[in-house]
């Protein structure tokens, strides 16, 4: 008898192009979770409404972030990828939720510290809330795993917090989602800072590769990454962190190992090296944004995976939902 598979969960903010930390980071692994998970992924358009937005932007963005998804390997047919407000039980749980949720619990989260002294005086509820929303997500397909990274393991605690708080006020009602840890995903770095996280927000661009730039801007990028005074490409975090960071994109875009790629480059340059990180992320991306291109201009197909994916998390949805509104007591006919 053939097993059923486990749920995995996992969402992603619509920011249009994704960087290479994204990619090798989260999306690549993704990718190959698909044959061994029941795997939802989500476009989580209502998150990105907890910071200011310019709508026409959010649309576009929420758009490409979907097709980026395709476009890197995300297959709808094994998996089921969505958009977060096309299912409406999303916002209707994470309102029931907050029921259930403490204001101390959320104002201890890092995240809204920190994103709120980016809001000023009027900090929305929303930012405030964003974790019970994210908790919303993961409990209404009876999720087993979640995939996250560092600064999303606080946010998954506090989805098992108010799951077994519900669970135990009512009955058995939410699965206990546990984090997924596989293969650890790589942790891309500025190219600019090696000691900050590579990210699009940043103001300097060179600091970052999209998927969508193009091979000349990639490799210009590349050859200017800060490395150091010496001029051995060698592993090493601590004292050579742009060498290791450009040495860590290599080895995911060529599936080298470390100590391969110091060979590769003993007695050579850094301007060798770089050149030729530059040119592997390209190839890399190279297949990604062709794909991207073509399913751009195919509104049809891309229509007819969204009409799926939303029939079918409605349905899933829907069931823990109904379940949650008879328990906590809300009249039905
Ligand atoms: N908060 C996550 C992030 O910023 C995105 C997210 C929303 C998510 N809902 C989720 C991740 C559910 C995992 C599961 O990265």
């Amino acid at each position: 008898m053939e097993e059923k598979k486990k749920i995995l969960y996992s969402g992603i903010q619509p920011s249009g192009s994704f960087t290479i930390g994204n990619y090798f980071g989260a999306i690549k692994n993704w990718v190959n979770l698909q044959d061994d998970y029941d795997c939802y992924f989500c476009v989580v358009d209502l998150h990105a409404l907890t910071v200011p937005q310019v709508p026409k932007d959010l649309r576009k963005n929420s758009f490409e972030s979907f097709i980026t998804l395709l476009a890197a390997g995300i297959d709808p047919e094994k998996s089921t990828l969505y958009f977060q407000s096309h299912v409406s039980a999303h916002a209707e749980l994470a309102w029931l939720l907050n029921c259930y949720s403490y204001m101390g619990e959320l104002g201890r989260m890092t995240q809204f510290k920190d994103k709120s002294k980016k809001q000023g005086e009027n900090i929305r509820v929303g930012l405030y809330s964003y974790p019970v929303l994210m908790a919303a997500d993961i409990l209404l397909y009876q999720s087993d795993l979640v995939p996250v990274g560092e600064d999303q393991k606080q946010h998954l605690e506090l989805t098992r917090d108010i799951a077994s708080r519900f669970n135990n006020l009512y009955s058995p009602t939410f699965k206990i989602p546990e984090p997924y840890i596989g293969k650890k995903g790589a942790r891309i770095m500025s190219l600019q800072e090696p000691e900050k996280k590579m990210s699009k927000s940043d103001e300097n661009i060179n600091a970052f590769v999209t998927l969508q730039d193009p091979r000349d801007v990639i490799i210009k990028k590349f050859k200017r990454a800060i490395t150091d005074s010496d001029t051995q490409v060698r592993f090493d975090r601590k004292e050579k962190p742009g060498v290791s960071n450009l040495m860590e994109i290599y080895s995911c875009a060529t599936g080298k190992d470390f100590k391969d790629i110091e060979k590769e480059f003993e007695g050579k340059g850094y301007g060798d090296f770089k050149t030729a990180v530059g040119e592997a992320v390209a190839d890399t991306l190279a297949p990604i944004q062709k794909r991207f291109a073509e399913l751009k201009e195919d509104k049809a197909y891309i229509k007819e995976i969204v009409e799926n994916s939303t029939a079918k998390t409605n349905r899933a949805a829907n069931r823990t939902l109904g379940k949650v509104k008879r328990k906590v007591g809300l009249f039905e006919v």
